[in-house]
């Protein structure tokens, strides 16, 4: 019922030849991999020259962030008008490392993600814990209380335009993934709270993906769980043969399922 969705998080990465050479590499291969969604995320500055490398071909393009103004005199920020205008039609928001190094706030995120979706771009929302905070026992308070603040004032139709991504701060770039149970545990959590917030029905549909770490050699066992509905991959994501690599596992579990 969720189609698995395979996103790349190229974060701060890449020049203009090594952009287009991954962008290339993965939209060649693509149509093997047509029973999940394949979207690369690129530096804003090369957002225009992947969209043309994957003109034509199955795969999409996002941005990694937005400002939540249209136009205007905001030097350095880049509206999502701008993003679809380059060739985005989804752009990652509130991602750990803009929370934590940048200090964005849900209600800057809930700002966002408003004006992603004036604009028809998918806004894929991260949430996730410290590894402080997950000692404590507070996992469940913090991504509810992410998502609460992210998505405040969203009416249902609104939340069935979103995707959400659960990325345990401790899980990012470091190697340690969450376990398939711990990433289960949290993303049905999640899918409750949408649950009681909206409907079953709604809840049903949006999609949660699990960042962390996901490489070909763990990214079976956790979008087997029955609330992942795909990665939102950094590091693996910067080799085209790992990202396919995940691509191909969710192929193959969609194929079976
Ligand atoms: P890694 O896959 O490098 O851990 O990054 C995950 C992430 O932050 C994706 O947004």
């Amino acid at each position: 019922m969720r189609r698995l969705l395979i996103a790349g998080n190229w974060k701060m990465n890449l020049d203009c030849n090594g952009a287009r050479e991954l962008a290339l590499a993965v939209c060649q291969r693509a149509p093997e991999f047509n029973a999940v969604d394949l979207l690369l995320c690129p530096p804003h500055v090369y957002l225009n020259l992947v969209s043309q490398a994957v003109a034509g071909s199955p795969v999409a393009v996002g941005g990694q962030n937005m400002y939540h103004e249209p136009s205007g005199a905001f030097t350095g920020e880049v509206s999502g008008a701008m993003l679809a205008d380059a060739g985005a039609t989804a752009v990652i928001l509130g991602h750990s490392e803009r929370r934590h190094v940048l200090g964005e706030t849900n209600a800057d995120v809930n700002r966002k993600v408003i004006a992603a979706l004036q604009v028809n771009l998918t806004p894929i929302v991260c949430v996730g814990e410290l590894l402080s905070e997950r000692e404590a026992g507070r996992t469940s308070e913090v991504n509810r209380g992410q998502i609460e603040g992210s998505l405040a004032e969203l009416d249902p139709e609104q939340i069935l335009q979103i995707v959400i991504a659960y990325e345990p701060v401790w899980a990012i770039g470091t190697g340690k993934v969450a376990t398939p149970k711990q990433a289960e545990e949290v993303h049905a959590d999640l899918r409750r709270l949408l649950a009681e917030r909206y409907n079953q029905a709604v809840a049903d549909k949006v999609r949660i993906l699990y960042g962390g770490s996901m490489k070909p050699g763990n990214a079976g066992e956790l979008l087997q769980q029955p609330n992942v509905d795909g990665g939102l991959i950094g590091g693996a994501s910067l080799k085209a043969d790992e990202f396919l690599g995940i691509a191909q596992i969710g192929t193959a579990l969609e194929n079976n399922s």
